[in-house]
């Protein structure tokens, strides 16, 4: 019936992904299966608890109940602006270059409206976390998708991408450390993406959700590199790094301009973050000295014991250098949506295929380090019980 068809920009995306291997989880759980979720990104540990006491500080406080408007809290845009200069030496003006976002999800999903217009493209990677995608689609524009294949490291050929291309787009998106290929950026590739966007007169979009979970050296910020600043904006997330992915918290920062433009697409959807979620977002950073090296120390442990388990049994996976996913080769003569199929039918054991992050994901499997060692290991063995 007419009155119920989708719009078309709608019916040009599939189903969000995690959400359709969420059902499929829930399902099986209800069947009472023992299952182990390594699907979304998402983890298992809570919130600390200096962050809990913060927010609950922040909500008995009246100041914090009407709508936060705005550029967020300023305590948390100037803590921001501290933690980066502490964490990658980058200056930011808390009021122009800092904006605090509701989750990075929603921000990455929304920045394309300010600005792309129809007819214009933006460079995507694939295999790459959807919403770049829905984003740029959402704003009437198309994507172009930029390959990451193993044999170049999972980054772009930016070489192949053709003239007409180039020519069209508008933006550039990358996104390391990489989901899902656990990669980190050199400071040689940054450079040329940063290059060639100057070249074809591109906005450089990096999403730095992981930029806290790596595990050899700290990850860079594109930020860092020299001109970057007038042509990009970075988005970073508290989700991971904190555990804190049911409170939507996270910021976008870089080049003023942008911010400003991001901001005047927000102002017009939203009406701000909970004050008291900004007060423990800042409390949050302000405590990262005393959480989160434990937690990357954490999850190199389950890395190391979940990969080494995987080769050892024959499953081929080379371990991520940051962020909690490991891109495991499909087993011989499957495809990523039948192996995927596979584990969680016969092993109870969920993972994403790789299919789902784009055409170049085919061959390859993706798993969270969101349970224990022993899970980890145990699922290990699941996975690679079955008669591949
Ligand atoms: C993922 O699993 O790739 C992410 O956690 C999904 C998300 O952040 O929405």
């Amino acid at each position: 019936m007419a009155l119920f068809e989708l719009s078309e920009r709608l019916q040009k995306l599939p189903p969000y992904l995690f959400a359709e291997i969420d059902k499929k989880k829930k399902a099986a759980i209800a069947a009472g299966r023992d299952i182990i979720n390594l699907g979304i990104g998402d983890p298992d540990r809570p919130t600390p608890q200096f962050i809990i006491d913060a927010l609950t500080e922040g909500a008995n406080d009246p100041a914090t109940h009407q709508y936060a408007l705005d550029n967020g809290d300023p305590g948390l845009r100037r803590t921001i602006s501290e933690f980066f200069a502490r964490r990658y030496a980058v200056e930011l003006d808390p009021d122009s270059q800092v904006y605090p976002t509701i989750g990075s999800k929603e921000a990455i999903n929304h920045f394309p409206l300010a600005y792309l217009n129809e007819g214009d493209a933006a460079l995507v990677p694939e295999p790459g976390y959807p919403p770049y995608r829905s984003g740029v689609i959402f704003a009437g524009a198309d994507p172009v998708l930029m390959p990451l294949l193993a044999e170049n490291d999972f980054f772009p050929d930016l070489g192949a991408i053709s003239d007409a291309d180039a020519a069209r787009a508008k933006a550039i998106y990358v996104n390391y450390p990489n989901s899902p290929s656990g990669k980190l950026a050199t400071k040689e590739f940054f450079a040329d993406v940063l290059k060639y966007a100057e070249k074809h007169d591109l906005i450089v979009v990096q999403d730095a959700a992981y930029a806290e979970m790596s595990y050899g050296g700290r990850a860079l910020s594109i930020l860092e590199m020299p001109g970057a600043m007038e042509r990009s904006i970075e988005f970073h997330s508290l989700s991971k790094t904190f555990n804190m992915t049911g409170w939507r918290v996270g910021w976008a920062c870089g080049s003023a301009d942008l911010v400003a433009g991001l901001g005047r697409i927000k102002t017009n959807l939203d009406s701000g973050i909970f004050t008291a979620v900004q007060r423990a977002a800042t409390a949050a950073l302000e405590g990262y000295d005393s959480f989160v090296p434990g937690l990357v120390e954490m999850y190199q442990g389950r890395r190391d014991a979940f990969c080494d388990k995987l080769n050892e049994l024959g499953l081929k996976v080379d371990p991520p250098e940051a962020t909690f996913y490991c891109w495991i080769a499909c087993p011989e003569g499957y495809s990523s949506t039948d192996a995927a199929s596979r584990i969680l039918e016969e092993a109870d054991v969920v993972v994403t295929p790789g299919l789902g992050f784009g055409p170049s994901g085919e061959g390859f499997i993706r798993a969270t380090l969101t349970v224990s060692a022993e899970r980890l290991v145990e699922a290990a063995e699941r996975m690679a019980a079955l008669d591949w």
